[in-house]
């Protein structure tokens, strides 16, 4: 057994926390969420082309990345909104991890143009900027003042989605992340909007738009919607409804992911991930994340590593260090997928799932250090993720912060 090293005055925290949480859930459970049309295939975009065009709107703002303008995406997309009769804006100069100058430069586009909605065309980066484009749009506020749960007023730009990676699930969530620009150490914190209203009115899952990612794309967003959807799974607010989603994506991602990192343009793979990332982000939306989340945040914030690529080598610790408490739900979730049968009891069978998720990341190449990690940072890095838990996360166990530096030691 895993035993925490918290203290008494973080167990008093986690107690808290607690209470909390029981009704940042109630709250969640009630709050009304829209439910996204999907398009899917080669005719998706088209189609999405006629929704907007029947809902009266006529310019839209295609929120997007050199790469995606490069590879022809925006031009099919301008050319099928045209044909129905509406007019397009292109901003592509959306970064990883997107920061308040992406937005405004992007919503000074939008404004500037008289867009009346927009279209996110890209991976969680894209569609998270675009979400802050569309709120600050009807909101005389500056967009730093929008971030927290619901903070405008007035309701969003009509907002549509175009996934080119399977990964965020960002086109059914509430949540998008916004990056403070650098502070003077090269460090920037990560910002949170909550709002139910930004869950994409449609979204087309084309799968030819991801068969041209890089190999460490693939498999890092693919790592990302796993651990969307097994940090749902074992979150403290899960629910039947959440948990029936989880194991529906997990099994698809156990199945798929590895095809589309061996082979790219397997249509019918990349179609399954693209399903089993949206799958996965209707499964925490309502549930909330956990530690693995809260710390690889941190390791993107000080050193720029990529999101997937942070959660991929976390999640197997992560579970590990949950796996005795949530045996149960472990060894479920072990006979859904196929690891294991009803004879193996439920300690081997949570065993089970932690070692799969070891041997995922082998097949993935994923690496089991981390270059960048310093040992002198893991108390910074270990401060920060125990912040971050407490205030939007709900784990099935806490982790004090002697905890989560010893868990991060692991990556060194
Ligand atoms: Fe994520």
């Amino acid at each position: 057994m895993t035993t925490s090293q918290a203290t008494l005055s973080e167990k008093v925290q986690f107690k808290l926390h607690g209470v909390k949480l029981k009704a940042m859930g109630f709250g969640l459970k009630l709050m009304p969420i829209r439910d996204t049309q999907v398009f899917t295939g080669a005719t998706g975009i088209d189609e999405l082309a006629k929704k907007i065009g029947a809902s009266n709107l006529r310019k839209a703002l295609i929120v997007t990345t050199p790469g995606a303008v490069k590879r022809g995406y925006s031009t099919k997309v301008i050319e099928a909104l045209a044909r129905c009769g509406i007019d397009a804006v292109v901003f592509e100069n959306v970064i990883p991890d997107p920061t308040f100058t992406t937005v405004n430069e992007g919503l000074a586009v939008l404004k500037a143009n008289h867009c009346d909605c927009a279209i996110a065309l890209g991976g969680g980066s894209v569609m998270d900027a675009a979400k802050a484009m569309i709120v600050a749009a009807t909101n005389d506020k500056p967009v730093e003042a929008l971030m927290g749960m619901r903070k405008g007023k007035n309701n969003p730009l009509p907002f549509y989605a175009i996934p080119t990676t399977s990964g965020t699930g960002s086109e059914v969530t509430n949540a998008a992340v916004i990056s403070e620009d650098n502070a003077e150490d090269g460090t920037h914190t990560k910002r949170f909007m909550i709002d139910s209203r930004t869950v994409a009115r449609a979204a087309v899952l084309d799968p030819s738009l991801s068969t041209s990612l890089p190999d460490h794309i693939t498999s890092e967003t693919g790592m990302d919607a796993l651990t969307h959807a097994m940090e749902a799974y074992l979150s403290k607010l899960s629910n039947p409804e959440s948990d029936a989603l989880a194991i529906e994506a997990i099994g698809q991602i156990f199945k798929f992911l590895p095809i589309c990192y061996e082979d790219g343009g397997n249509l019918e793979a990349r179609q399954a991930m693209a399903q089993a990332s949206l799958t996965a982000g209707k499964a925490f939306r309502k549930v909330m994340l956990g530690y693995v989340h809260a710390i690889s945040h941190q390791l993107g914030a000080v050193y720029g590593t990529a999101h997937g690529l942070g959660n991929a080598m976390l999640l197997p610790l992560v579970v590990d260090y949950s796996k005795e408490k949530m045996a149960d739900k472990l060894a479920k979730l072990a006979i859904a997928t196929g690891l294991g049968t009803t004879q193996t009891d439920d300690g081997q069978l949570a065993q089970l799932v932690v070692d799969k998720l070891t041997s995922l990341n082998k097949q993935l190449n994923i690496p089991s250090q981390l270059e960048a990690l310093k040992a002198e940072d893991i108390p910074n890095l270990a401060l920060r993720s125990y912040a971050e838990a407490l205030k939007i996360h709900a784990a099935p166990k806490y982790m004090g912060k002697r905890d989560i530096e010893k868990l991060l030691t692991n990556l060194l």
